[in-house]
Order: structure tokens, then C-alpha cells, then sequence
């Protein structure tokens, strides 16, 4: 099909060529990619990069591009946390899941339901997951609810508890922090993260939680979800191993995963062959979610076995 008489009409990772005379506007295509991937009416579009309404007309060798919102939110809220966008990553396709690179663990929270192994180098994260492991209903309903410029240190509260409430009172921040803001307060941010981990208290029971290094992690199989710090903006999880930080060597770590194999990455990286996987409709603008995936290795793998 030439592509100068074509709409190219991308929707995640899909990609279709609508011969141009067969459309005449936004909504033309929209009811028809609607249909065909089932997606919410009002899903929001790009015409060429830039936002449009159903009325726009389309000519030949324009791109729309149909935005994914966030979803519903699971867990607490790290910087650079996948709380909300886990679900429109490619589904685990083995019952172990693998985070090396934890943090809140977005993608587990979304997809684990089988066995999950969580492992993040910085301590208080791994606190945090212990505490979650062993705390109680009865925990977490009793921790408190600040309003703005009230300071968790004054509610004597248990240490893992305190960095817990931290990324509630200051939800995505990097580091400790004590003092609700007046956003969290606004947004209910406490009330919400309780009733999120109430929710999946029971599963995480089960995940084996572990303080070290990526490279100590095992080779077997499993859907690893490498998630590290950003080439470029993972700097302030912690400057200091950020500078040291052997993006080839990471490379070669996830290539050499056995099983399923998704990395996550900004636009800026290119220490693997990221591929774009969705565009996502953010709070002030539209911004990109990138991926590696040995998918089609996988997939290799498999014809050969059957
Ligand atoms: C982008 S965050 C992970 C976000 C996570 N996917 C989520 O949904 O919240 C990267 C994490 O990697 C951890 N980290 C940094 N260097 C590490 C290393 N060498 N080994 C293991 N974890 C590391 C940081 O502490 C941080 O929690």
C-alpha cells in the first residue's frame, strides 16, 4: 500500500494504514479503531502530534494516534512509579514475576497474582515491602490522616511506617519525606493509599522481598520487569550510584534474562533499542512510555519447542 495515500493510525503498539479516501475525518477512524480494539469512545487523539476533536478533517499521509489515559492507581506512589500505567504493558507470561528494580512495584501490584520476587538496592523501599508483608488490616487502618503542614514524626509511628506514610503525605518524591502537602491532602492521597493496600495486603503476603544489587538476582525464568533508574532523569533516586551507574552492563544483564524480558525507559535512552509502546495522556502534557522486549526471542523460542 503507498503510503502517501494513507492515514497511518497507530494505537499502542498497532499501527494501520486506512487508505485515505475511505476517511474523511477524526471521527471516521475513531468508531472504526473503536470497534476494533474495543476502545472507550472518548479516548483522546493526536493529529500529527498535536491534540484534535472528531470534527478535523484527514488527508493523506497524516498520523492520528489515539492516547491511552492512566489507570486505576495500585500501591504507593514512588517517583517514577508505574502505579498507573501497569496495565497497558505487555501481560506476564510466566507465574513468577521478577522486579529487580522495584520501588513500589507498580507492575506486581497490577499483574501478581502468582508468585512475585520484588528486590530494590535502597533499604527503606525494602522496609517498606516488609512491613507491607507482615502488617495487618488492623495496621493499616490505624495509620493516620494528616491534614496539609501536619509531620509524621509526630504521630508515633514505627520507622518502615513513617517512610510508608512519607510517599503519602509527598506522593512520587524520591526520598524521606515527613510533611503533608496540601496537595495530598486535597487529593485524599492517604485515605486512598490505605484502601489501595488494604486491597492487596493478602497477595503480598506471599512475595519474597530481598536488599541488594540487580546483578546478585539469579538467572531463571520469569517475567523480569526491569524498571531501573532513567538514563537520563534516574539521577534522583541516588546521585551517587546514578554517576557509577554501567548502562552496557545493564544491557547485557537484561538481554541474558531467560523467560519474558520488559525494560522500561524514557525516549532520551539508548542503551538498548527502546521502541515506544503508548503515549499516555499526563496531567500537564502527553508524554511517551518506552520499551525493550525480547518478546520475538521468546516467541523463537517457543516455535522451536512445539
Ligand atoms: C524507576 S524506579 C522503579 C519504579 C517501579 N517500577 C515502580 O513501579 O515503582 C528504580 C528503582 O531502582 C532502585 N535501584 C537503583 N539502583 C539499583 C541497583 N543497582 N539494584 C537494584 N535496585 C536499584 C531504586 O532504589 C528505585 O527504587
Amino acid at each position: 500500500m503507498e503510503t502517501k495515500s494513507t492515514v497511518k493510525v497507530i494505537f499502542g503498539a498497532n499501527l494501520l494504514e486506512i487508505p485515505a479516501c475511505e476517511v474523511q475525518c477524526v471521527a471516521d477512524i475513531r468508531s472504526a479503531v473503536c470497534e476494533i480494539f474495543s476502545l472507550p469512545d472518548g479516548i483522546p487523539a493526536l493529529l500529527d502530534g498535536v491534540s484534535c476533536d472528531n470534527g478535523q478533517p484527514v488527508c493523506p499521509g497524516n498520523v492520528v494516534e489515539f492516547v491511552r489515559k492512566a489507570g486505576k492507581k495500585e500501591g504507593f506512589p514512588l517517583f517514577g512509579s508505574k502505579l498507573d500505567k501497569a496495565g497497558n504493558y505487555p501481560k506476564p507470561e510466566y507465574d513468577l514475576i521478577i522486579e529487580p528494580f522495584a520501588g513500589s512495584a507498580g507492575y506486581s501490584m497490577h499483574y501478581g497474582f502468582g508468585t512475585v520476587w520484588l528486590n530494590d538496592l535502597d533499604k527503606d523501599i525494602y522496609d517498606v515491602w516488609q512491613y507491607l508483608k507482615t502488617a495487618d488490616r488492623e495496621d493499616i487502618e490505624r495509620l493516620p490522616e494528616l491534614k496539609a503542614g501536619e509531620d509524621i514524626r509526630d504521630f508515633n509511628l514505627t520507622n518502615p511506617e513513617i517512610l510508608l506514610m512519607g510517599y503519602a503525605v509527598n506522593p512520587y518524591s524520591t526520598g524521606r519525606r515527613y510533611i503533608c502537602t496540601k496537595w495530598a491532602e486535597k487529593g485524599r492521597e492517604i485515605q486512598e493509599i490505605k484502601n489501595r493496600l488494604l486491597h492487596s495486603l493478602e497477595r503480598i503476603r506471599s512475595w519474597r522481598i530481598t536488599c541488594g544489587d540487580y546483578r546478585t538476582l539469579p538467572d531463571i525464568e520469569a517475567t523480569w520487569i526491569i524498571d531501573p533508574p532513567y538514563q537520563h532523569g534516574g539521577k534522583h533516586y541516588n546521585p551517587k550510584n546514578h554517576k557509577s551507574f554501567d548502562y552496557r552492563e545493564l544491557a547485557a544483564w537484561c538481554r541474558s534474562r531467560p523467560g519474558q524480558v520488559i525494560v522500561c525507559e524514557n525516549e532520551l535512552a539508548n542503551w538498548l533499542p527502546f521502541k515506544p509502546i503508548m503515549t499516555m495522556n499526563g496531567r500537564k502534557k502527553n508524554y511517551r512510555e518506552y520499551i525493550w522486549t525480547n518478546i520475538a526471542a521468546f516467541m523463537r523460542k517457543l516455535r522451536r519447542a512445539v
